[in-house]
């Protein structure tokens, strides 16, 4: 797979493609990054990439001109048969999830697009892009960050990325549900014990106990993933007791 970045500010990049999974998935040839400044594309003799929004008002607009050309740049140095998906990272777009993690993660190329400024010209999202995401419902300053959030998220669920592949499999999401309580050594910690059940060595219970917990803390935590999650019989029984003790 393939990951390509367009962005005015590239160095936000350098450390966190440098260090940890992303690292060692580019290491093992799992996926490879491709950060452009997309200034490089402009046509404009001052360098520029915005200008002011016709109809007056504040802020300045990205023009359309560097990033079409930045895109079609990027496309066509790409050797997949398989259409990229072209991103525009902005707080209009859909709430980017797990979901969309693992959709994004079938690819070959994604190619996402960070702005800066007031906004970008409406031509770009009309006929350049084939998707708009946020990373949440709050307002950045540009959407590197949230490039950032996409590559990991993405890079994270690639077969050989992470050294042990069934952990992308149980971890929260994943399985609909948060994750269950993890413990280490030592047995006590000033006084603070493992649960007993995880150290009785019967793995039919400890799967339990690992269930139940994960039932119990995503429905005090996200009961509305509930909603989404396959419950056999017994799931719905623990439910309904954690129901009838909270009175929720
Ligand atoms: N740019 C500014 N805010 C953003 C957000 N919430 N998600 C993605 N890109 C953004």
């Amino acid at each position: 797979m393939k990951i390509s970045i367009l962005t005015l500010f590239p160095e936000m990049f350098t450390g966190v493609f440098q260090q940890s999974i992303l690292k060692q998935a580019q290491d093992r040839g799992v996926i490879t990054y491709d950060v452009k400044n997309f200034r490089e594309y402009t046509k404009d003799k001052h360098n520029r990439v915005d200008d002011y929004p016709y109809g007056g008002g504040g802020g300045m607009v990205l023009t359309p001109q560097p990033l079409f050309d930045a895109v079609e740049a990027t496309k066509t140095n790409n050797d997949s048969e398989k259409p990229p998906r072209i991103v525009l990272l902005c707080p209009q777009g859909d709430r980017y999830d797990q979901k969309k993690a693992e959709e994004f993660a079938q690819e070959d190329h994604l190619i996402l697009i960070c702005g800066h400024y007031e906004g970008y010209d409406e031509r770009i999202r009309e006929h350049l892009i084939t998707d708009e995401v946020s990373i949440g419902d709050y307002v950045l300053t540009g959407g590197e960050i949230g490039a950032m959030v996409i590559t990991d998220s993405v890079t994270r669920l690639l077969p050989g990325a992470l050294g042990n592949d069934t952990s992308a499999i149980t971890d929260s999401y994943s399985t609909g549900l948060l994750e269950y309580p993890h413990y280490t050594r030592p047995k006590e910690f000033k006084g603070y014990k493992v649960p007993d059940v995880l150290m009785s060595g019967h793995h039919g219970k400890i799967d339990e106990w690992r269930r139940e917990q994960a039932l119990k803390r995503t429905y005090e935590r996200r009961p509305d993933l509930l909603e989404e999650v396959e419950l056999s019989d017994k799931d719905q029984k623990y439910l309904s007791t954690l129901q009838s003790k909270t009175k929720k």
